[in-house]
């Protein structure tokens, strides 16, 4: 059903070429420039097409700059340690996104002698690589013709054909789309504009329909409704985890912090103990005699799937050894975002921990 209803709606081959044409021209005179934009060398692109899943252009470009600084080639993150890989990130949020990176960083070396795969089968094999990373990666270093299906681009797409279901519905329809309008001879600029009108015309709440190159062609747009598209998923109840946080000191002024497990949810960065509800339970086992000072300001955080509610607690205790590290050190060590925001209280100077 749905496919035939996108039949109807796919363009002749006239109408292809005066898109494309029309796009890249918007795109010669509006679109942005980026330091990953027209750059040859297939490492940079990989890392900010990385960076870029997920997280906005403005975001990014700091922390691609840092990274590329510190690890300016395939061999130099494949030899990093992961604490340190996950300290550039830090902040960036998706932490497995930095996991794969390194780990395929080490596919690179291992499995591919050095050399970063230039051909969809082989960058398809890399860790953290799907279809549309590999599309862009493709397309933008090797001009290679690659469509591509991002956040953005789906919203593009789903307007451009007024889709009556979410864009998670008919993937495959949507690809299909991408897969014809992409322009195979200039495929990189092609799909950067791409890009570049969902971010900056076609966007979420306010698209600048008058602006944009393909108005004419746009089914929402000629409905009068172009932010009735992309159709939304019934909005989920998302659940809030309530967390007790022991920000446990010793008399040396030392404080304790644990790793999260390598796998899952932050998987490698650190935190203080934590745990739903009742947190008697924990202080037993890791740190008997405890004595609880003082609360500080509960942390609020939200991550895609669920909300966190930390209420951090100071405890004296009398232990020292593994997993003790001076306060100065903290910054050493990679922490989710809901940590270091009991961090930043906790170096407030009104805050007189020695006390
Ligand atoms: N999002 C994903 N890839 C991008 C790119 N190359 N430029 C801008 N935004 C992007």
């Amino acid at each position: 059903m749905l496919r035939l209803s996108l039949i109807m709606a796919i363009w002749t081959v006239d109408n292809l070429t005066e898109m494309r044409r029309s796009l890249l021209q918007w795109y010669a005179q509006q679109g942005r420039t980026l330091p990953w934009r027209n750059e040859p060398d297939i490492y940079r692109v990989w890392i900010s097409e990385i960076m870029l899943q997920q997280t906005q252009v403005k975001t990014v470009i700091p922390y691609y700059e840092r990274w590329l600084a510190q690890f300016p080639t395939v061999a130099a993150l494949a030899a990093a340690d992961l604490q340190t890989v996950l300290k550039l990130w830090e902040g960036l949020g998706y932490y497995a996104r930095a996991r794969n990176l390194h780990q395929a960083a080490q596919q690179v070396v291992g499995d591919f002698g050095g050399q970063f795969p230039e051909d969809v089968e082989n960058i398809l094999r890399l860790k953290g690589i799907g279809r549309t990373t590999a599309g862009g990666i493709l397309s933008s270093a090797r001009n290679l013709p690659l469509a591509i299906l991002d956040g953005n681009v789906k919203r593009v797409l789903a307007r451009l054909i007024a889709l009556e279901v979410p864009p998670a519905k008919a993937l495959d329809e949507l690809w299909d789309v991408s897969e014809q309008l992409l322009d195979r001879d200039n495929s990189r600029d092609f799909n950067q504009a791409l890009m570049d009108l969902g971010a900056t015309l076609c966007t979420v709440k306010k698209p600048n329909c008058p602006h944009c190159p393909w108005q004419s062609y746009c089914a929402a747009y000629l409905k009068h409704r172009p932010t009735d598209f992309p159709r939304r998923a019934p909005k989920k109840q998302i659940p809030t985890k309530k967390l007790v946080a022991a920000i446990a000191l010793n008399f040396d002024q030392q404080i304790f912090i644990q790793q999260r497990p390598q796998d899952g949810l932050l998987g490698g960065l650190w935190e203080f103990p934590n745990q739903e509800g009742d947190i008697q339970a924990l202080l037993a086992y890791l740190f008997p005699g405890a004595q609880y000072e003082r609360s500080l300001n509960t942390v609020f955080h939200a991550y895609t799937h669920f909300k966190i509610e930390i209420e951090p607690r100071i405890y004296r205790v009398d232990l020292t050894g593994a997993g003790w590290v001076e306060q100065k050190q903290l910054s050493h060590y990679p922490f989710s975002k809901a940590h270091l925001k009991i961090i930043e209280q906790l170096q407030e100077p009104q805050l007189n921990l020695s006390l």
